[in-house]
């Protein structure tokens, strides 16, 4: 890597073209997602490696469900397979996990794989894997609203700021991201972490997720380094 690179706490990464990278192999999309999760774990190995806090990816978004049933159920499987494996690997190799998103509507075994894995990270120190799964920015803020209008109203909660507004999120106590990638070409947020990349520094790459790489984070990272981030000052 490049010397004078400033390592970010916290990337946040938008795993997006799996689709396109199928299609133009000619393969149904569901290989396209197979092959991210692939570059996701050897994503994720990477930058623990480097010193990372936490690794943030959106896998599932509140809106994906739009897709068909098929493609929802094939990513299912890729998850629930992943977090199988997570649960025998996680401690060994010293990587946390935490599922952000809302996972009621997930399958049971999906939902109970989720709650292992936030058990064994209780006993895991350092590097942190936040994997957004059935997750939107939006929900996140309504479902925040609405557990502070409860505590409001039971006398939890007296008055409303922006620090005590975050420990309602999904994110407590994750400090915000620091750097944003999004591969594949698409210039937008989807709706992701709306409220925690207020100050985030963005990073576009036209590569889709599948190709994505080693390289690719280390060019993100040093990007970031030459960054000047004022969050408002000069
Ligand atoms: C991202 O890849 C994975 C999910 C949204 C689950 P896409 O499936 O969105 O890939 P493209 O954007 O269609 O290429
Ligand atoms: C964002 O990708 C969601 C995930 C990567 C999980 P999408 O492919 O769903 O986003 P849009 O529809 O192109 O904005
Ligand atoms: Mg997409």
């Amino acid at each position: 890597m490049a010397e004078k690179v400033r390592i970010p706490r916290h990337i946040a990464i938008i795993m997006d073209g799996n689709g396109r990278w199928a299609q133009k192999r000619g393969l149904p999309r569901t290989a396209g997602h197979a092959a991210g999760a692939e570059t996701f774990r050897k994503i994720a190995t990477y930058c623990k490696n480097i010193g990372l806090e936490h690794l943030t990816v959106y896998a599932f978004s509140t809106e994906n469900w739009k897709r068909p049933k098929e493609e929802v159920d094939a990513i299912m499987a890729l998850l629930e397979k992943y977090l199988y494996e997570a649960i025998e690997k996680m401690e060994r190799d010293g990587i946390r996990l935490n599922i952000m998103g809302d996972i009621s509507p997930l399958s049971p075994k999906l939902r109970e794989l989720a709650v292992s894995t936030s058990y064994i990270s209780e006993r895991i120190r350092g590097f942190q894997v936040n994997l957004c799964l059935n997750y939107g920015g939006r929900d996140e803020i309504v479902r925040a609203a609405r557990k502070f209008a409860e505590d409001y109203k039971s006398g939890k909660a007296t008055e409303l700021s922006e620090e005590g507004f975050a420990n309602y999120l999904y994110t407590k106590g994750i400090p915000d991201p620091d750097l944003i990638i999004r591969p594949s070409g698409e210039l937008r947020l989807s709706n992701f972490l709306i409220w925690q990349s207020a100050y985030a520094e963005l990073f576009f790459t036209d590569t889709l997720w599948p190709d994505f790489s080693e390289a690719e984070i280390d060019r993100a990272i040093a990007a970031f380094s030459k960054r000047s981030r004022r969050f408002g000052g000069i």
